[in-house]
């Protein structure tokens, strides 16, 4: 008989994707709207990327790639894990795939059975607990909320630790929240995988976009345990390139490669070339960086003191390109208040209901400064 499956029925589609595909409608009907919705850099690909990708293009390096991505990028990757994060990461513990969602997609289908549990920590990255609940995990939600700037408290980690526990997920710096968390708070967790022998899944997507305070690996503390994962998209501003990657545990990595090998076969050949002079080309690379992390932290200066200047609390976060609002002010529930936002401010923002972060949305700031200004006006004619 037809009919979806339970698994998919059961799959709710991402929040952020949903709502700025909305905005996105909402502008192409003509409608003067701000969109601080989606988690995209607006800079454009960096040109020395660009080339890259034209010269694999005119090569013919147009064919099928191995499922585990091309040896020179996976070389590259190997090579970036060691220079900036002092990890031991060869090049055969390391496998490219379609976007970092697509390495924690394949990673959660190679590490859980039904009822294993994952611990992820609140407010989180809508994909964590759906991607677990996909793979029949079972996510278990550690709580952290704007008093403590949303760092977790590792013994609270430790209290939710069960014999059914298999992984914890650290995502610093956080989305939706911004923060970037102290380095005896991620070797603290880090030890506790040692301890009770479980998976790190150690999310650095946002980790160059650090704006007080220092990137920290926990793959430096539980080396064995650790499946360390980023990508293309944030510090590169190659969101539509789709390149993520992961390096860690060799059998792990073996299931994400088998996954994909029945999946997608494997990411786009010439965004790997590409992403091959992102990583390899180190100075430019820097370059670019820099000059959107000093944008970037221009913009959380204006954002955060415009919102608590409108009386919606908002932590001086450290890092990534958001910032989680107690907009309770505007409306207790979070969906009522980012539909006011939008229809009446014309500011379209995403409500913190499916992040786990009730009575709060999420800026993102990943626009320009006039835009930014302009939206905290027009909030502040709805107040
Ligand atoms: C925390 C986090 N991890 C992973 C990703 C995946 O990024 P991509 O698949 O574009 O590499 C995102 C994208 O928004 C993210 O916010």
């Amino acid at each position: 008989m037809r009919g979806l499956s339970d698994r998919v029925r059961a799959l709710k589609p991402s929040a952020t994707v949903a709502v700025n595909a909305k905005a996105m409608a909402l502008r192409r009907q003509g409608v003067d709207l701000i969109a601080m919705t989606a988690g995209e850099p607006d800079f454009d690909t960096p040109a020395f990327v660009k080339e890259a990708a034209i010269r694999a293009l005119a090569a013919g390096k147009t064919k099928y790639a191995p499922p585990a991505g091309i040896p020179e990028l996976r070389e590259a990757i190997s090579a970036k894990f060691k220079r900036e994060n002092g990890l031991d990461i060869p090049p055969e513990a390391t496998v490219v795939t379609v976007g970092g969602k697509q390495a924690l997609f394949n990673l959660f289908q190679a590490i859980l059975n039904p009822g294993d549990e994952v611990i992820v920590i609140g407010p989180y990255w809508v994909s964590y607990p759906e991607m677990v609940r996909f793979a029949e995990g079972v996510p278990v939600e550690v709580r952290t909320g704007p008093e403590s700037g949303f760092i977790p408290d590792p013994a609270e980690i430790e209290h939710r630790i069960t014999a059914r526990t298999k992984a914890i997920v650290v995502n610093s710096p956080g989305n939706p929240t911004g923060a970037v968390y102290p380095k005896e708070v991620l070797v603290a967790i880090a030890e506790l995988a040692n301890k009770y022998d479980l998976y790190i899944v150690s999310d650095e997507i946002y980790e160059h976009l650090i704006y007080e305070g220092e990137h920290f690996s926990p793959g430096l503390v539980a080396p064995e345990r650790t499946i360390t994962v980023n990508g293309a998209a944030k510090a590169f501003a190659m969101t539509g390139w789709r390149i993520g990657y992961a390096g860690g545990p060799r059998e792990v990595i073996q299931g994400i490669i088998d996954v994909s090998s029945q999946s997608t076969t494997s990411p786009d050949t010439i965004a790997q070339w590409a992403m091959v002079e992102a990583l390899n080309n180190v100075e430019e690379a820097q370059k670019f960086i820099q000059m959107a992390r000093e944008a970037y932290r221009a913009r959380r200066e204006i954002i955060v003191e415009g919102l608590n200047a409108l009386g919606l609390p908002t932590p001086r976060v450290s890092g990534a390109f958001y910032v989680l609002s107690d907009v309770s002010r505007i409306h207790p529930d979070e969906g009522q208040a980012a539909l006011r936002l939008l229809e009446e401010a014309r500011v379209a923002v995403v409500p913190g209901t499916d992040f786990a972060a009730p009575r709060h949305v999420r800026f993102s700031y990943a626009t320009g400064e006039a835009q930014i200004q302009e939206a905290l006006r027009r909030i502040a004619a709805i107040l």
